[in-house]
């Protein structure tokens, strides 16, 4: 049900990621958040379509599984991967009935209307990707960003405006409830594409930059991600003598997660080590890195690697605890731990 990006082809095919189902329609879901909307949803059709979801946010991504699994949808694939790349990529032409966006991340100040997802060059690339009739819905409490959407939309030149009533599953997910709290009402638009644009998969210069593969100031994970930081080493500044010692371990961590410390190695540039480590839960299997840095002050940080883009779990969490208790075991001493 979670999808890592190496489990994808490049375009996919609905006979492989819904082998059981490949006819039915197909949405896509992007931004889905801690997964409210799809379950409700799903309920409103006689055939439950294929649904894939994408959002950015580990930890919605894991609550969005539970949900899923919870209200026994089969047909239906999670990714922590931006959308468009995935749309763009992985999506094969002319293949979904829809595709949902509901309270997209507004961007209200002028310099970061860049940061939109629905600009002119996501309506062309959803079009491309929508099978005829097809639309883009949109459910919004930002009016705004609403009327910037159908400027945008109706530039593409491959969309049509048709306002309604949102999905009644549309003003219950998180972000809905958050609005109508605060007294504000949700608009809703169905972009319905008019012709089929030939957006080719794998040519990168066809699409402007994602939003979130440019700089932003700092990724929603980044406070969360998994670290330590150690007082100080046993054997002074040496790390390779340190990681002489360094011996494959498992852990068994929480809910169910096992995470296999596997090997370490040394940077050629910095004074750091890199720990591979192993992870299962459940379905899910990830190889993650955790980086060890030698700091200025003589401090050492034990932090996890965003390389391969991992989904912190309890069970990443546990191999970071994992490798600080090694540390520890060889004379280190904790100044903070933050997993
Ligand atoms: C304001 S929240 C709304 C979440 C949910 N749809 C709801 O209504 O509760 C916007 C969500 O979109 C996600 N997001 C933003 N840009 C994205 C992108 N390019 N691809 C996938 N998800 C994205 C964010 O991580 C965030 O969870």
């Amino acid at each position: 049900m979670i999808m890592r990006l190496g489990e994808f082809q490049f375009p996919d095919a609905a006979r492989r990621l819904y082998p059981e189902t490949p006819t039915l329609p197909w949405v896509l879901e992007i931004g889905f958040g801690d997964g409210r909307f799809w379950p409700e949803y799903a309920r409103t059709f006689g055939s439950v379509p294929n649904y894939l979801g994408a959002e950015l946010s580990g930890q919605s991504l894991l609550k969005a599984a539970r949900r899923l699994r919870q209200a026994n949808l089969g047909n239906a694939h999670l990714t922590k991967l931006p959308a468009l790349p995935l749309l763009r990529e992985v999506v094969p032409a002319g293949a979904l009935s829809s595709i949902i966006v509901n309270f997209p991340d507004p961007w209200p100040k002028a310099e970061h209307e860049d940061h939109r997802l629905l600009r002119a060059g996501f309506f062309r690339l959803a079009a491309s990707r929508l099978k005829p009739g097809g639309a883009v819905l949109l459910t919004t409490d930002h009016d705004e960003y609403f009327d910037f959407a159908v400027r945008e939309a109706q530039a593409s030149g491959v969309m049509r405006p048709e306002q309604g009533e949102p999905p009644a599953a549309a003003l219950h997910t998180k972000y809905a409830l958050k609005w109508q709290g605060l007294g504000l009402r949700a608009q809703h638009v169905r972009f319905v594409a008019t012709a089929q644009p030939d957006v080719p998969h794998g040519d990168l210069t066809h699409f402007p930059q994602d939003p979130l593969s440019q700089d932003l100031p700092h990724s929603p994970e980044d406070a969360r991600v998994p670290h330590a930081i150690l007082e100080s080493l046993p054997v002074g500044t040496d790390f390779s003598a340190l990681f002489a010692t360094f011996e494959r371990r498992a852990v068994r961590g929480p809910e169910a997660a096992t995470a296999v410390l596997l090997d370490a190695y040394r940077s050629l540039r910095r004074d750091e080590f890199t720990v591979l480590a192993h992870v299962v839960e459940g379905e899910l299997t990830q190889e993650v890195l955790i980086n060890v840095t030698l700091r200025g002050d003589g401090s050492v940080l034990v932090r996890l690697g965003k390389f391969g883009g991992p989904i912190i779990t309890p069970g990443v969490k546990a191999a970071v605890g994992a490798l600080t208790d090694w540390l520890v075991e060889q004379g280190s001493v904790v100044r903070h731990l933050g997993y």
